[in-house]
């Protein structure tokens, strides 16, 4: 663990986040700043408000997401991020982010409505994500320890593209970042440790 490394991911989503957010309306940096506002207005911890946060830094350390998706291929961005968040966090806030997709999934098999209220940009990502799970999908997914965490985080992420929408600055963020580090990194979430990185199901 190290104590700049939280501001190290601070500042890397500021200074790649100003570019759109695939097809949505808002930049990568407004749409994380209102995920991480929406989970700090709802009463979430700092480990959720930190993956609401950072749960889209895949697409930064990339930034392949338009030419993929224009290609019809997924970017696996929920993945892409591990490694670094891994240096800093433990479970409670790796998990939701490698699982944000798989809410979504999730989420469209089990809740009605939940599909045709998504944007559209997240309807069409969701074809070359795997679609909607299977029932027998769904059942390993909610059974794992941050499935309900990583179904929060999906909500705040769906309302979090709102073009007029007001959020605090990304240094409103700094000390939940610094309490998610401190309440949830241990020697054991090193990054080799967790499968999280292969997006094996642990
Ligand atoms: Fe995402
Ligand atoms: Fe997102």
């Amino acid at each position: 663990m190290s104590g700049e490394g939280v501001e190290r991911l601070l500042e890397l989503l500021v200074s790649r986040g100003g570019g759109q957010y695939g097809y949505e309306p808002v930049s990568q940096l407004a749409h994380a700043l209102q995920a991480a506002s929406l989970a700090e207005a709802a009463g979430e911890g700092a480990p959720l408000v930190a993956a609401a946060l950072l749960h889209d830094l895949g697409h930064l350390v990339d930034g392949s997401e338009v030419a993929r998706l224009a290609r019809g291929e997924d970017d696996h961005h929920e993945l892409r991020a591990l490694r670094l968040l891994k240096r800093e966090f433990g479970a409670a806030v790796v998990e939701p982010v490698r699982l944000h997709v798989q809410a979504k999934r999730y989420l469209c098999a089990l809740e009605p409505g939940y599909l045709a209220a998504l944007s559209e940009a997240s309807r069409a990502s969701l074809a070359v994500q795997g679609g909607v799970m299977s029932a027998d999908e769904a059942a390993a997914f909610i059974r794992l320890p941050q499935a309900q965490a990583a179904l929060r985080l999906r909500r705040y992420d769906d309302q979090a593209k709102d073009p007029s929408a007001r959020s605090p600055e990304a240094d409103h963020f700094l000390p939940h970042l610094r309490r998610a580090q401190a309440e949830t990194w241990t020697p054991a979430a090193t990054p080799d440790s967790l499968s999280a990185q292969t997006g094996a199901t642990p």
